[in-house]
């Protein structure tokens, strides 16, 4: 028997999933309303990419309605000239599925015959890539149509066999495509596995936090939240529900699975995170705490006239992740950072022991391309037995993968 929750995040794993579905010349288009509707249904953002041959078939008004998207074909829209960017489709996307997939489409696709939009695309695509091809019986058999879809499965692409049956031709024969339920099912699952986080919850803290002078000023620091984001959209994305408590950042989270709230100071950053990191299977603590307030906050803007000095008194904050990971339950596994300038190993290691921590990851601002507001960062991962692993300089989404893998591990 499944748990509840993992039930609940199985039917939602499609939701939110960027999918682009490419349709070619082919009776079998018709099919791909159905494909259409299902993932729509299903909560996925689908956008359509049509070869001219495939509008013979389908029209893309039937097509925008159920998406809810322009259908993109040409590379411009004539009346206007925008141009389409195969480019940025290869990057929105998590998934392309390409169904019908003609003869001519897969011979395209596996000789780089880049002549129309969806071809394009397709070379541009970083993601997985899957085709459903349809074709008569004998066009399936010709050696040119099975060596190139040989040459696409070793590209990486996924190819959905197709069924044998009654062809368009009235010939009988290996070439319909799939049904498109079973086209879905494949979709799933292909998002299925790359969700190994289901039905755990994940706590994260994020960003700096202000400790308020006055109405219009206030103590801070340069995190910009990055790397805290990127761990959330990462666990998310393998299906985890990650609550994300964070200070002033100018950073938008996009997986519905991303429960968001938002804090300004250390004080309230803290009383935000009790509950999620006591309900959590695993916390995370990446915020840039200030760990000092200004002892007394100022009702209204402080002037400067007639007065030369100003000293500030300030007063420790709580540390969050000692706070939290002194009531640690067994089987949590708590997480902190450690952003250091000299003796970074001696130092993280002790922030590790003093504040109960099961891992440190350590980035040096030594370092160039670490630490606060930069798009990399380059770590060295301690755990509680004494092993570590230190990696290159990545993205900080590669970082966060690198993270969740060594604690899945
Ligand atoms: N941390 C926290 N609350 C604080 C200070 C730090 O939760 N008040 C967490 C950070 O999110 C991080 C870890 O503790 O995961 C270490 O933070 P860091 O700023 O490197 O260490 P500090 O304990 O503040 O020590 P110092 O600034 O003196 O190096």
């Amino acid at each position: 028997m499944q748990k509840p929750e993992i039930k609940a995040a199985v039917e939602s794993i499609l939701k939110g999933k960027h999918i682009v579905l490419g349709i070619t010349g082919g009776i079998a288009a018709y099919k791909s309303v159905t494909l259409l509707r299902l993932l729509v249904k299903a909560g996925a953002e689908v956008q359509v990419v049509i070869t001219p041959a495939g509008k013979e078939f389908i029209t893309p008004v039937t097509l925008s309605s159920l998406s809810g998207k322009p259908v993109v074909s040409e590379f411009f829209t004539a009346n206007t000239g925008e141009w389409h960017s195969h480019v940025d489709l290869g990057l929105w996307a998590d998934l392309m599925v390409i169904a019908p997939a003609t003869a001519s489409t897969i011979g395209k696709m596996a000789n780089g015959i880049a002549d129309n939009m969806l071809v394009t695309t397709y070379l541009s695509a970083k993601e997985h890539v899957m085709i459903a091809p349809a074709m008569d019986l004998d066009m399936m058999a010709h050696p040119s149509t099975v060596r190139n879809l040989a040459t696409l499965e070793s590209y990486g692409v996924e190819i959905i066999e197709p069924a044998a049956g009654e062809l368009a031709s009235h010939l009988m024969g290996k070439g319909r495509m799939e049904e498109p339920e079973n086209i879905f099912s494949r979709i799933e699952r292909f998002f299925m596995k790359q969700c190994d986080m289901l039905g755990k919850k994940v706590a994260i803290t994020a960003g700096p936090t202000y400790e308020k002078l006055d109405p219009v000023r206030f103590i801070g620091n340069y995190s910009s939240g990055k790397m805290g984001f990127a761990l959330a959209e990462e666990c998310a994305a393998r299906g985890a529900e990650v609550t994300l408590v964070c200070g002033p950042v100018s950073l938008q989270t996009a997986n519905p699975n991303i429960h968001r709230i938002d804090v300004e100071s250390a004080e309230e950053m803290l009383e935000a995170s009790r509950e999620p990191f006591a309900n959590a299977d695993m916390g995370i603590f990446a915020a840039a705490v200030a760990d000092y307030r200004p002892e007394s906050r100022a009702e209204s803007k402080l002037k400067r006239e007639g007065v030369e000095e100003m000293s500030l008194r300030l007063v420790k904050n709580p540390d969050i992740a000692a706070t939290l990971a002194s009531v640690k339950r067994e089987g949590q596994l708590f997480v902190g950072f450690a952003l250091e300038t000299d003796n970074a190993h001696a130092n993280a290691l002790g922030k590790l022991r003093k504040k109960n921590l099961d891992m440190v990851v350590l980035n040096s601002l030594q370092d160039k391309g670490a630490g606060f507001g930069t798009d990399t960062n380059k770590v060295t991962i301690l755990r509680k037995d004494g092993t570590e692993r230190s990696f290159p300089l990545k993205s900080k989404r590669e970082v966060a993968a690198d993270i969740i893998a060594e604690i899945l591990s």
